[in-house]
């Protein structure tokens, strides 16, 4: 096995970049205002390319000894080696003694990768290939249902990185799925909850003769998933019948209307999926890290595989990006380092993320799986306990809605609260809205208020100035804004697959820097397991077993009595 890299994790407080950085922290008094004023070419300075996406990080609270602080910290805790260990395929994830390859999903077909003895880029574009014509198939009509009718809707069932990566692709990429032939779109929907709820109001009005079923698991073993994939079966082949397609061949039916996306491709055998209807990927992607792998068929049968190839493409920009770029100039890097500095030595416990895009609504709810499961960590990935705060909360919803909900919190509240904002020059729908005879761009509009929202967070509002408006003395304190509440704002053209791609990728990227300056296993998820375990153990009680209910702590044992007193 080899960890990649190091010998193992240095303990980063061990550090002399950290020792400084808590020196800093110690005397820190931000002063947005004042370093603004004083240095004209800050915005500049601070604002980076990388591929298509335009990072501004002046508005963050950091100067040039801070900065010089965390660039020194990458050095001393190896992350350019960490970087390299990851991109050549070493074993980085350590617990589970695996390469980390979601890079190579994207690179291109002429590119090669040798990993343990194998060169992992022909089989990619191989499963990529099949994807492709299997999605050419059901966009064009050429595959169809058992009754010989094509294809409307796409139903994926899968949870965790088999559901939020796809959902929220879908989502974003609304603008690109109409289909070439003029027939519409197919539409996707995605059952991803064992709360029985979901499966019936996602089911609900769907005819089954025109509905195709997608079984995302890696594993092909998380329960929420298998139980799903059952009652859509079921569902599929009772409505079917009560459709009047009676006669049909149950087998048949299976192999039109079920295909299945895993690692485990035995166990898709099993359970009754025609392994040609089987798209398979490999040990060395995570869950979370699987929107680029097969893991995303619905997503390519939805915009296609061109969009789908710039997709890719997009994310592998942004992996030369972070692998080539100096870490100066590196925005991942730099940014994972940012909120290094925030949640360690600021005391940040959050991070929100607030995309000025409707499309990316899903946006914040995937990064929660990418950073809080790869980072939620308390040991190093040599078993030692950390010594430092690890894994922010992320958070986040659009703008501007969160800005009639939560910001209030954001500019006023006692907490720092690191934020990013995201933003396109062009919308996907453009409106005008005419008000007093006026016509209004609404985009323009909406980007006024990120332009706003970043101003006002970082320059906040002094008490003069409240005072100068009239403003009553004793409601004076209430009405000022401190400022220096640290933004980063990235700003792309428009919301294209590339430009999605290079999101989705710029995140793991900060993610992966900030585990490796904690010296994290960030590619594992054992935290999930306990209470997989425990449900299976405690299912027998909820459904009538005293003996098992007998054996639960006090307090389950009640809510076990609740619930069976109530059913
Ligand atoms: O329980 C957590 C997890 O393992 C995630 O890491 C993963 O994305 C999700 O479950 C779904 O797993 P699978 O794709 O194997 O069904």
């Amino acid at each position: 096995m080899t960890t990649g890299g190091s010998a193992g994790p240095v303990d980063p407080t061990t550090t002399g970049a950290w020792h400084r950085l808590a020196a800093l922290a110690e005397g820190f008094s931000p002063d947005l205002r004042g370093w603004f004023a004083a240095d004209p070419g800050r915005a500049a300075r601070l604002t980076y390319d990388a591929a298509d996406l335009h990072v501004d990080l002046s508005k963050g609270l950091v100067d040039d000894q801070v900065l010089a602080a965390l660039l020194a910290l990458a050095d001393e805790v190896g992350l350019a080696q960490r970087r390299e260990a990851m991109f050549r395929g070493e074993h980085v994830n350590v617990t589970e003694d695996r390469a980390v390859l979601h890079t190579a999903l994207r690179l291109p077909a002429d590119a090669s990768l040798v990993v343990d003895g194998t060169d992992v880029v022909p089989q990619v574009h191989a499963v990529l290939e099949r994807v492709y014509d299997f999605a050419d198939r059901v966009r064009s009509g050429a595959w169809t249902g058992v009754t010989g009718e094509r294809i409307r809707t796409v139903v994926n069932i899968g949870i965790g990185g088999s559901d939020l990566g796809p959902v929220m692709a879908y989502e974003a990429l609304a603008a690109y799925r109409a289909l070439p032939d003029g027939e519409g779109e197919i539409e996707c929907r995605f059952i991803s909850n064992i709360d029985p709820t979901d499966a019936a109001t996602k089911l609900a009005g769907l005819d089954p003769a025109t509905t195709l079923f997608i079984v995302s698991s890696k594993t092909f073993g998380t329960l929420e998933t298998l139980t799903n994939a059952r009652l859509c079966k079921a569902w599929l082949l009772e409505h079917l019948a009560d459709g009047g397609s009676a006669g049909f061949d149950e087998k048949e039916a299976i192999e039109k209307h079920f295909v299945a996306v895993s690692t485990a491709l035995d166990k898709v055998a099993a359970f009754g999926i025609d392994p040609a209807n089987a798209f398979g990927f490999w040990d060395w992607v995570g869950g979370r890290y699987s929107v680029d792998s097969a893991i995303g068929t619905s997503l390519v049968v939805a915009i296609g595989p061109e969009r789908f190839a710039e997709f890719l493409a997009g994310m592998h920009a942004m992996d030369e990006h972070f692998r080539t770029a100096e870490t100066s100039t590196n925005v991942p890097a730099l940014m994972g380092l940012l909120n290094i500095w925030y949640a360690d030595f600021l005391g940040a416990q959050t991070h929100a993320v607030l995309p000025y895009s409707q499309l990316l609504h899903r946006f914040p709810a995937y990064l929660q799986q990418l950073t809080m499961e790869s980072n939620g960590k308390g040991v190093r990935s040599d078993g030692t306990p950390v010594t430092t705060q690890t894994g922010e909360v992320f958070w986040g919803e659009p703008g501007t809605n969160g800005q009639h909900a939560f910001y209030q919190l954001i500019h006023q509240g006692t907490r720092l609260i690191p934020a990013d904002f995201i933003a396109f020059a062009n919308p996907a729908y453009p409106l005008q809205d005419v008000h007093d005879g006026q016509s209004v761009d609404v985009h323009e509009l909406f980007l006024a208020n990120f332009l706003a929202q970043t101003r006002a967070l970082a320059f906040g509002k002094t008490a003069e100035e409240v005072r100068a408006e009239g403003t009553p003395e004793a409601i004076v304190p209430a009405r000022v804004f401190t400022g220096n509440r640290p933004t980063a704002s990235i700003m792309a053209a428009d919301l294209t697959p590339s430009v999605l791609g290079q999101l989705i990728a710029l995140y793991e990227h900060i993610t992966f820097t900030e585990g490796a300056v904690w010296g994290i296993d960030s590619f594992d998820q054992w935290g999930v397991e306990l209470g997989k375990q425990l449900a299976m153990q405690i299912s027998p009680a909820v459904a009538g077993d005293a003996e098992v209910a007998a054996e639960q702590d006090p307090s389950t044992r009640g809510l076990i009595d609740f619930y069976r007193a109530h059913r």
